[in-house]
């Protein structure tokens, strides 16, 4: 069976099925994943590291339904997780501790607390006084709480400066040389913590393949040092995930194959093993979201085409400046303009793209946004009192609606008046 996003006749289909059928089940707005995807991307990442001693962790935050988490857990998928809620999530699905890693700037008290019980495989610590907590909660506890420290290297990902996170300016980690001293309280005095390894992330969506291999030759050299002063011996280093996708038509996703090679020999050199946090790169472009048009709209300036998807079921292109293709699920002929696509909800940034050529649809047409599978359902919200949309999965040729649209009892449960 054909697997992904294809044209069969007219209709737009994945895995084998018509989106049409999906979206006239189900209704619109509605996310629909591609199982054969999610799995394909996982497998191929997980190649490009398989002669290394190497634990893919998922990417939670980039799309966390139980349902895609399941999936992956049964790919053999580690995670990466961000919050109590999202430690939550895949304890929910069956993910065992040691194949869950915490990372986040801001973790509770009692999100130390849960993870511990847990018995998550690291905690990556952005701060000092993280650290300091931390220690407090597992000696509290009677634990030893396994850690990393997250290293902001001030590498440029030149990625967009909203998900930018490895520049000295950033919020995340800490920098190269408190990271040493930070490593030094730990092996003395913060005798509830043990010190297993250094992590870093610089970005997101990096296209460039020049930077992880000088990412790596950065890191590496600084782990040598960072073990002489220290005096730990580390057992794992983690590269975290940002490794990009193909959104636009011309664009190639990051090619992993320079980062691999500059980094085998080096972990087998100093003996650790690697850690990986990939989120969009294994759920980016499965997904799409489908929406029908309401209205076409003709301005003075503009053509507008009024959808029933917005910011509030996508937001990356009003927060990101990101660019999401648009793609009919039934194909019509007609001449090329220039479009402004944009949702109901009122704001002017509620936009899906501006001035992009393409073929006039009609009033009841269905598209499909395409690439929307990381950070969209997972960043929407319900502004203007807008039920977040369906969620449907495709495996083997069978889609399921693994969540429902929210009903307006769900948007207004935890309300008093
Ligand atoms: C620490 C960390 N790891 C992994 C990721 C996943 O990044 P991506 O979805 O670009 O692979 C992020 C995303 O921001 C992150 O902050």
């Amino acid at each position: 069976m054909k697997v992904g996003f294809y044209y069969q006749g007219s209709d737009l289909m994945v895995d084998g099925v018509p989106l049409r059928s999906i979206a006239r089940q189900h209704g619109t707005p509605i996310y629909v994943y591609s199982g054969g995807i999610i799995a394909q991307n996982y497998r191929r990442i997980a190649s490009q590291f398989a002669k290394m001693d190497a634990m893919i962790a998922y990417s939670v935050k980039s799309n966390s339904s139980l349902a895609i988490l399941k999936l992956l857990k049964n790919e053999g998928a580690a995670f990466d997780i961000v919050s109590g809620g999202e430690l939550e999530r895949v304890r929910k699905v069956g993910v065992k501790g040691d194949r869950i890693i915490f990372a986040g700037v801001g973790k509770t008290k009692d999100e130390m607390r849960v993870a511990l019980a847990a018995g998550v495989k690291e905690f990556n610590l952005e701060s000092e006084a993280e650290a300091h907590r931390l220690n407090e909660v597992a000696k509290e506890m009677g634990r030893i709480a396994p850690v990393a420290i997250r290293v902001n290297p001030d590498v440029d990902a030149k990625t967009h400066k909203y998900i930018s996170t490895g520049k000295a300016e950033n919020k995340f980690g800490v920098s190269m040389q408190r990271a040493i001293a930070l490593g030094k309280d730990i092996r003395t005095t913060l005798k509830n913590l043990n010190l297993q390894g250094l992590h870093t992330h610089i970005g997101s969506q990096i296209l460039d393949s020049s930077i992880h291999p000088r990412l790596v030759k950065k890191m590496v050299g600084y782990t040598e040092t960072f073990m002489r002063e220290t005096g730990a011996q580390l057992t794992a280093l983690d590269f975290g995930g940002g490794f990009g996708i193909a959104y636009e038509k011309g664009q190639k996703p990051l090619d992993l194959k320079p980062f691999a090679k500059a980094l085998a020999p080096e972990l087998k050199r100093l003996g650790l093993t690697l850690r990986l946090e990939p989120g969009r790169s294994i759920i980016g472009n499965s997904g799409v979201l489908l929406t029908e048009v309401q209205y076409i709209k003709q301005g003075d300036k503009k053509t507008f085409v009024i959808f029933d998807a917005s910011m509030t079921e996508l937001i990356r292109p009003t927060l990101y400046e990101a660019h999401h293709e648009i793609q009919p699920v039934t194909k019509r002929r007609g001449k090329m303009q220039a479009l402004d696509f944009v949702g109901p909800v009122c704001e002017s940034t509620d936009f899906i793209a501006k001035d992009r050529m393409a073929v006039l649809p009609h009033q009841g047409d269905v598209l499909a946004i395409m690439d929307a599978g990381a950070y969209g359902f997972v960043m929407a919200s319900n502004y203007n009192t807008r039920p977040r949309p369906a969620e449907v999965l495709v495996v083997n040729g069978k889609a399921k609606l693994v969540r429902k649209r929210d009903t307006f009892e769900d948007i207004v449960r935890n309300e008093t008046f």
